[in-house]
This record gives C-alpha cells, structure tokens and sequence, in this order.
C-alpha cells in the first residue's frame, strides 16, 4: 500500500477526486448486479472517468486510508473504545484495516455471484442480521437489491459502524443499519426476530470456544423457517508463491495456538469442515453448501484485490507472528518482501477457496 500520508488540506482539486472516486467505486459496484444504473451513471460522469483513469493507482491505493484515517483519530480523540478486547487479531479501527475490509468485501461479493447467490428466493428474507459486518458491505448489497427487507448490521468497531452508516445514509439506504454489538455476548435482540442470520469470516475474530454459543445465538433470534447462513476459509489462498504459503502456514499456526480454528495441528483453520456441524448442533435443519474457488492469478480481475489485501493484511500480522514465536520479526519481514515480489510477478497463480454453509430452522 502507498504512503498514507495527508495530502494538502487546501487542495480543491485533490477532495474533488475523492468525491468522484467514491461515487465511481460504488458505481463500479452496482454496475454488477444493476448495469442500467451503473450506465447512466457512467455517461454522466465519463469525462471525470477519463481524470479518474489517470491518477487511479494513487486515488485507489491511497483515498480510504486519507479518509478513514482521519475518522479513526476523531475516533480516538473522542471518549469512544477501541475493540481490542474483541479476539480480534487485527485493528479492525486502524484505517489500513478498514481500507481492506471494504476492498476485500466488494471483491468477495463479486466473486461469489452477489451477496445471496446460492438462495433460491432470496426477497423472502424481510427482516435480515449480518454479524461482524465490518464496512456494512454486505448489508448495503442485500438493501439495495431488496428495498423491501430491513437489513442490519453489528460489529465490534465503532468506528467500522459508524462508516457503514454513513455509507447507507450517502446511498440513501432507508432499510439498512448499523450498530455496536459484540458477537461475544448475548445478542441484544429478542427470539425469532430474523428470516436470515448471515456471517462471514469471522475465523480470526472468534476464539473456537465462542463459535457454539455464537451459533446458538443465531438459532435464538432466526425465526421458524428462517435461514443462519456462514462463510468461512481454511487458509488464505493457495498459491504458486512459496513466500506467502509459508506465511500464511506461520498465521494459521499462532491463530490456532492462540485458539482459533478447529484444526488438530494449525495447518488450517478447519473452519470449513465444521460449520455443517455447528449449525446443526445449534438445531438448523436441511444443512447445504456452497463452495467458491476465486482465481486470483496474475491477469484475473481480481488479482489486484488480492494484492491489496494481502499486502495490508499480512503486514499487519508480522507483530503478532513474531509475538506468538512461530518466527523471527527479521524472518517474517523477508518472507513478507519476497511475498510481494512474488504477487506482483506475471507468473503468479493463485486460488481464493471459501465455502458457505446454510440451514434451516424448524418450523
Ligand atoms: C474479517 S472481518 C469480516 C467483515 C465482514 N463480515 C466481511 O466479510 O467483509 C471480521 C469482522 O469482525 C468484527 N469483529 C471482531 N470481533 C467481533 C466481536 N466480538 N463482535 C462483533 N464483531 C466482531 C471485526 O471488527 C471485523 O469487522
């Protein structure tokens, strides 16, 4: 990632393209599943499409951190907490943090067809909870789409919270909100309030102890007939890059022996294999799922999301690894610089895998 340096506050041309930027990545986004909107759009702004051309790499890779940034030091100065009681490895208030979560959000959206592709009838759901929502992503993708459901969201993060909102509010999302809550504690709504409970990757936020009663919860407030839907990964990708499978091998060890995962040896975080499991332990009936294999090689459209995202997110981790002793800090930073090179190749190949579980509460 770029400097995240300020640029000149006084700079009218700079905030300008900010804006612009902002209503092209949502244009870009809804250009997915609404090409008619995206076109107006497009032709109202395609002569600012041409400016934004220009400086993209610089407006892509450092505008939601100028931003996000300064939102997360009012955050600070301001008598609010930060989640790091959450078990959440990551900063989710730190701005390349957050930066992430929204990149990654739109590019796994995409990838996975939309937020609900697997759902035969996915407008019987009217009453919705995505939990761990992050930058709201999801929920904004599922109002959107269904202006006749209420869709919400939880987190953590305030400051992820009140971003979300903000996001709602400038897409003029009536049905959709956002508030603080812990997934970790009983959930403050009341039994049977929701036709759908979705979550995912919630792996590095969760302590295996706490995945039961999470789920549990879930049963609790889905309706008869309602739906808990999960995605979840076993690893970061597999790669043709030696440097990032060994990275991440050295991720998936400390999460696991700091207790997330269910593995028997932390060489995956065996998510996958047993959310059948959870939900149907929790009660959930008619237990299905969906696998998702995202080709993230070099010259895919989505290889530079999975640059992005990596690039931030392992950098992030180096602290941690080195912390729970599975390598050297000096080990961890050459593995991560030669990850990079290796990313940026023309030859790199590389597969996302993630699988979504889904089931049924009886009526
Ligand atoms: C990897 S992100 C996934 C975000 C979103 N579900 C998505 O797929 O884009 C994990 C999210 O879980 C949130 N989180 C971590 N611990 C949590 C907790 N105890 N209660 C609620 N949210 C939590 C983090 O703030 C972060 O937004």
């Amino acid at each position: 990632m770029g400097s995240a340096e300020e640029p000149d506050n006084g700079d009218h041309f700079s905030r300008h393209i900010r804006i612009i930027t902002y209503i092209l990545m949502d244009a870009e986004k809804h250009d997915i599943h609404f090409g008619f909107h995206a076109y107006n759009m497009s032709l109202m702004v395609l002569p600012l499409v041409l400016l934004y051309q220009e400086h993209a790499a610089i407006l892509r890779a450092e505008k939601p951190l100028h931003d996000l940034k300064r939102l997360q030091e009012e955050k600070r100065n301001s008598s609010m907490s930060t989640n790091s009681d959450s078990g959440y490895f990551l900063d989710a208030e730190s701005a390349p943090e957050m930066a992430r979560l929204i990149q990654q959000d739109m590019a796994m959206t995409r990838k996975m067809g939309g937020p609900l592709a697997e759902q035969a009838d996915p407008s019987s759901f009217l009453e919705i909870l995505d939990v761990g929502c992050g930058s709201g992503g999801w929920v904004l993708d599922v109002a959107f789409a269904n202006p006749d459901a209420e869709v919400a969201g939880i987190d953590i993060s305030k400051t992820l919270i009140e971003y979300a909102n903000a996001r709602a509010r400038s897409q003029g999302l009536q049905n959709a909100s956002f508030e603080v809550m812990d997934v970790t504690t009983p959930l403050s709504f009341s039994d049977h309030s929701f036709d759908l409970v979705n979550g995912r990757l919630l792996v590095g936020s969760l302590p295996r102890t706490v995945w039961p009663q999470l789920i549990q919860e879930c049963f609790r407030i889905t309706r008869s007939g309602g739906v808990l839907r999960m995605t979840e990964l076993d690893m970061s990708g597999v790669t043709t890059s030696a440097a990032f499978n060994y990275l991440d091998s050295l991720l998936l060890k400390a999460n696991w022996l700091v207790g997330h995962g269910f593995s028997p040896d932390g060489r995956t975080t065996c998510m996958t294999p047993m959310l059948p499991t959870l939900l149907r332990n929790a009660g959930y009936q008619h237990i299905q799922h969906r696998a998702h294999a995202i080709d993230v090689s070099s010259g895919t459209d989505t290889h530079m999301d999975f640059y992005r995202n990596y690039e931030i997110f392992f950098k992030q981790t180096l602290p941690f690894l080195a912390s729970v002793g599975v390598a050297t800090q000096e080990e961890v930073e050459q593995t991560y610089q030669q990850m990079l090179i290796d990313m940026f190749s023309d030859e790199f190949k590389g597969m996302w895998y993630l699988l979504t579980a889904w089931g049924t509460k009886p009526e």
